[in-house]
């Protein structure tokens, strides 16, 4: 900024604000922000997200060195995406992809061009094969205000708790608010957390404005459809992210339930021909099949346009996810923890009364809806449901320990509770025949 000689200091505050509400330096700049990870999908690669103000290049120095020079060098592109709002504000986006990374082994980088470089962040890349134990951290609806979670998220991340975090639709609140400012902001506060581990998303409806054009924008998810659905491997697991709001923004398209429910199925037969080798099938999808919250949302009602499909019979998940046996859906939407016993069609299907998640048979459901947002909270119904295994109307997040083919270990953490374990629970299912629930 230019010295203002000249100006009084109610002058200058003035103009600092004003510069302020412009949301960003009085040059446009091309220093790096709102840097975050993702996993394209390949193994040994690691994609680099960030935005700047203006063009630049894009580049990563990386290396296995604590400090030091970096040694290694990858390029990538920018593209300016400019926001719906009537500011139409230009961010320009740079993706810089990372190849032959030695897997479990740990990265420093930094982003940026001549014009301006990030700090330096770390980050482990991902082992390869199947045998291995990976531990995700999952949870929806994270705000810009009020995001209760991610102190303790961030402290987890420093100390390398987790292979990847899982957001589960529902951004920043939202992230076009503002002619795109919440966006920026969101993006710099979940940055400690996502400049250090692959961030994995699907879109929730928050992200609806301008036909979701700030999520396919700011994030770099695996496959050529801009992060609307996707699906990738980690260790011994396959996970499938989807898009609920095609059931519910129909003028976006009305072909696009279609395609995802087509892209599903085929993606559901591969990974059941490759299920002996990697035997677990997890969802994750914004708005759940069932909840038992008080609310008139789309889970409250009986035949879920999730779970049913448009009509009450046109490309529902339930049958769909339970034909191919999937094992683990994870939902959010609703501000509050649920946890399910195994369920089919409203009926339970305990493995057993003594050990209901042993040989379960049918899908386990998990709602994990309470990271923390400004909307605060969802209470649930005064009478649970007999399918609602644990409510808990509490802020948090959701541990998932990914142990082996058979063994997965599910862990509820309280904020409201400093971090208290409030629901723990093991899913433990047979090596073979996966696709058959009976
Ligand atoms: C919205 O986006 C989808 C997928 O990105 C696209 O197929 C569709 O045509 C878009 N709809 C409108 C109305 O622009
Ligand atoms: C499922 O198991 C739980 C825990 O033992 C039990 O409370 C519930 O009644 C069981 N449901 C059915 C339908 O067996
Ligand atoms: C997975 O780990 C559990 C607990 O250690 C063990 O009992 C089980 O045999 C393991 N499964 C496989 C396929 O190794």
């Amino acid at each position: 900024m230019r010295p203002l000689l000249g100006c009084s200091w109610g002058c200058c505050l003035l103009l600092l604000l004003s510069l302020e509400a412009q949301g960003g330096p009085d040059y446009p700049s091309a220093v790096p922000e709102q840097v975050h990870l993702s996993y394209p999908g390949e193994p040994g690669c690691m994609t680099v997200t960030w935005t700047t103000w203006a063009p630049a290049r894009s580049e990563v120095q990386f290396g296995t060195q604590g400090s030091g020079p970096l040694p290694l060098r990858a390029q990538g592109v920018a593209s300016a995406f400019v926001d719906g709002g009537i500011l139409r504000r230009k961010l320009y986006i740079h993706r810089v992809t990372l190849r032959r990374l030695l897997p479990g082994v740990q990265y420093v980088y930094r982003c940026g061009s001549a014009q301006g470089w990030s700090r330096r962040f770390r980050f482990r890349a991902l082992k390869n094969g199947v045998h291995w134990s990976p531990r995700l951290a999952v949870f929806g609806d994270l705000g810009a205000d009020n995001p209760k979670a991610l102190p303790r998220l961030r402290r987890d991340t420093q100390q390398g708790m987790y292979d990847a975090i899982l957001h589960v639709g529902d951004f920043a609140y939202n992230m076009d608010q503002d002619n795109g400012r919440v966006g920026d902001r969101f993006m710099r506060v979940i940055e400690p957390v996502a400049a250090n581990l692959p961030y994995m998303t699907c879109p929730g409806n928050h992200e609806q404005r301008y036909n979701f054009s700030n999520y396919k924008a700011r994030f770099s998810m695996p496959g050529d459809n801009e992060g609307l659905w996707y699906s990738w491997d980690i260790g011994p697991a396959h996970i499938i992210s989807f898009s609920t709001e095609v059931y519910f923004f129909l003028h976006y398209g009305h072909h696009l339930v279609q395609e995802q429910f087509r892209w599903l199925e085929r993606d559901l037969q591969k990974a059941n021909a490759n299920r002996v080798a990697r035997p677990w099938i997890i969802t994750m999808g914004h708005r759940p099949m069932y909840c038992s919250n008080a609310d008139l949302d789309d889970c409250t009602r009986h035949e879920s346009k999730v779970r049913k499909g448009l009509r009450g019979k046109l490309y529902g998940l339930e049958d769909l996810f339970h034909k191919y046996g999937v094992d683990l859906e994870l939902w959010a939407h609703e501000h509050s923890y649920e946890r399910l016993w195994p369920i089919y069609n409203y009926q339970v299907f305990n493995g057993s009364r003594e050990t209901p998640y042993t040989n379960p048979r049918g899908p386990v459901h998990i709602i994990t809806g309470s990271a923390g947002c400004e909307e605060r909270l969802t209470p649930f119904s005064i009478f649970p449901r007999p399918w609602s295994a644990l409510r808990v109307k509490e802020y948090g997040y959701t541990r998932l320990h990914i142990l082996n083919g058979t063994h997965i270990h599910i862990q509820q953490v309280s904020d409201d509770q400093d971090g208290k374990i409030v629901d723990d629970v093991w899913v433990v299912r047979p090596l073979l025949d996966r696709m058959m629930y009976r």
